[in-house]
């Protein structure tokens, strides 16, 4: 089975709004022919249960006082069976409308969602938390789910069998239908009484909710770490804690609904017992007949029930208005632009790159990069040292645009970055992020990954010959079908930096980002890399940024970072030649170390 066609051809920002009902209204292009027929359905089914009462009524006051058997006797049966059947019919077809209609909406909501996510800014996933995400695209999705298949459909099924039945009553005995129905405005009222405390617990409740799911998502990454340090406890605690909440607030919303319940249980109850009694005294005295009695005694059952359910529906709807605002917060944040942009993308990236008097923060007022400038031809390359947190990573973030610089001017083969859309750059640019990240698919599968189209088998294999990777995934017994992660092998941190560099050179991008992509791997091994770095560097700019000064002497720009500012810049030759520059200092740093180790191993041969 596909998918309905209709899921595709919507947009969920189209649903934004403060009424939430309208909200709700536009969430369902596409679908409402399809839920309108469920209500239909539904009305010809609650028809026909209506309709058998009135035979009732005639079978009691019109037939079975005749001695003998009434003519009409076969056909009350028949129309017995047919109202029956008619019943049963319509109310699965209406069901299987409704669970359709409820099913795709909430299909197309989580699909839209997860796509909407996954295009929101770099800034925006740096502030917002992981579990509250998952929690808003899964369990709030629900509530409106819930919404679509049970409080909304229910809302449309209680105002037809509440006006088919109140018409009816009408119809037989129309003082006695008034007096009836005097109790739902009183029900309306508490209902709406309620909803508003109802759906401020619920709100809590969520939000504690999306916190816990945080905490536990956060404590499977960090396995590692909270065994590594012994903070079992500590975590239990605090899951406990937040756990302890949840639990209170789960309370108080239950405590919410549970007070509601008995008043309007009270209510109806009064309503029926005094319905009946009253209709009863009617008979006694002759102003009714035993047949109207019959048919009132269940239609009076078919009003009152559905009221006291539209109380419930009321009460439940606040959910899904609670989680309506709590998705829309997510959609109405503004999607990347990928596209948009005026330079010309029908070629390929030279690799002229320039900074211009570049700064860029993240927080406001909290400058990372202070002033950047350089230049670079295409083809040459640039290595970027200095200690740790100093904005090396977040230089090169900018150039696929990650994020956009604050100040400044950067171009590349002369065009202001903010000119070209981001999907083309990031196409153009491959980067090895500092801390890769595998999918937990196959090995080849993740080297693919950023190509886009079928490979072949040999250029997987050339890609992972250059990142020194080909070997030890035959090593593997499945070699390149090996799984990665959680549902298969572990990689070692060289390992999996190796894989993520055979992804980026099968890219073969334009412009080649390496951030510390070789220090989790032995020296000899990172040797072979830099020997097929060499090879595929030609003809492409380069960015490396390391801290061994082994990787970085061959670059033809070296730029020497502190704190967010370049405070020297030359040649492998020229900074050397720089007694007392901070490059020289750590040369003459590691160098030392190395006279050592030598040494030491010297001394023990
Ligand atoms: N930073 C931030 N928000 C981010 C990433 C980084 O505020 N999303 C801050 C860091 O706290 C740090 C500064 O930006 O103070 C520079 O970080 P980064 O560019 O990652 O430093 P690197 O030079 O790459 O450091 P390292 O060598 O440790 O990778
Ligand atoms: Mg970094």
């Amino acid at each position: 089975m596909t998918p309905p066609a209709q899921i595709y051809k919507y947009d969920l920002r189209d649903s934004i709004t403060k009424r939430r009902l309208v909200g709700f209204w536009r969430m369902m292009t596409g679908f409402r022919g399809l839920y309108a027929w469920a209500v239909v359905a539904l009305g010809v089914s609650a028809a026909a249960n209506t309709a058998s009462f009135l035979v009732v009524r005639y079978f009691v006051d019109e037939a079975l006082p005749n001695r003998e058997m009434h003519p009409s006797i076969p056909l009350i049966a028949l129309a017995f069976v047919v109202l029956a059947a008619g019943q049963g019919v319509f109310s699965y077809l209406s069901g299987r409308a409704a669970s359709k209609t409820s099913e795709s909406l909430a299909l197309r909501l989580r699909n839209t969602m997860f796509d909407h996510i996954q295009r929101l800014s770099f800034t925006y996933h740096d502030k917002m938390q992981t579990g509250e995400l998952i929690s808003r695209s899964t369990s709030d999705v629900d509530a409106i789910r819930r919404f679509f298949s049970e409080q909304a459909i229910g809302i449309g099924r209680i105002i037809i069998l509440f006006s088919i039945n109140l018409g009816a009553l009408l119809a037989l005995h129309a003082p006695l239908a008034l007096i009836s129905v005097v109790v739902v405005p009183v029900i309306v009222v508490i209902s709406l009484f309620f909803f508003k405390r109802v759906s401020d617990r619920y709100e809590l409740l969520q939000e504690q909710e999306a916190k816990l799911s945080t905490t536990l998502q956060e404590n499977l990454s960090g396995v590692r770490v909270v065994k590594a340090f012994a903070r079992q406890d500590y975590e239990r605690n605090k899951f406990e804690k937040d756990n302890w909440e949840q639990y209170n607030r789960g309370r108080n919303f239950m405590l919410m609904h549970a007070l509601f319940w008995p008043f309007t249980d009270i209510i109806c109850f009064f309503q029926i017992i005094g319905g009946y009694f009253l209709a009863a005294t009617m008979v006694m005295n002759g102003e009714l007949t035993l047949g109207t009695y019959l048919a009132y005694v269940s239609l009076l059952g078919w009003i009152i029930n559905p009221m006291r359910n539209l109380g419930r529906l009321i009460v439940q709807m606040s959910t899904g208005m609670v989680s309506y605002n709590r998705v829309m917060d997510v959609i109405r944040q503004e999607q990347e632009a990928l596209t948009t942009g005026s330079a010309p993308t029908n070629r390929d990236l030279r690799g002229d790159v320039a900074f211009e008097d570049v700064s860029f923060e993240y927080e406001k007022d909290n400058p990372v990069l202070k002033d950047i400038s350089f230049a670079v031809k295409a083809g040459q390359s640039v290595a970027l040292l200095g200690s740790t947190g100093s904005g090396k990573t977040s230089m090169v973030s900018l150039l696929p645009r990650f994020y956009d610089y604050t100040y400044g001017k950067i171009t590349i083969d002369g065009i202001e970055l903010r000119d070209y859309p981001r999907h083309y750059l990031r196409k153009q640019i491959g980067i090895v992020e500092q801390e890769p990240f595998l999918f937990s698919r196959s090995i080849r599968e993740n080297i693919a990954y950023g190509v886009g189209r079928e490979v072949s088998d040999d250029e997987v294999y050339a890609a992972a010959r250059a990142a020194a990777a080909h070997d030890f995934i035959l090593t593997f017994p499945e070699g390149y079908n090996t799984l990665v992660g959680e549902r298969g092998v572990t990689l070692s941190g060289g390992q999996k930096q190796r894989v993520a560099l055979a992804r980026t050179f099968l890219k073969n991008p334009h412009i080649l980002i390496l951030d510390d992509a070789t220090s989790s791997v032995d020296s000899e091994t990172e040797d072979m890399i830099r020997q097929a770095l060499l090879r595929l560097m030609k003809g492409r700019t380069t960015f490396i940024i390391a801290h061994r000064i082994q990787t970085v002497m061959h670059a033809d720009l070296i730029l020497v970072f502190d704190k967010g500012e370049i405070v020297q810049r030359g040649t492998h030759r020229e900074l050397l030649a720089h007694e007392g520059g901070i490059y020289r200092r750590i040369y003459d740093l590691q160098s030392r170390i190395e006279e050592e180790v030598e040494k030491e191993i010297a001394s023990v041969l």
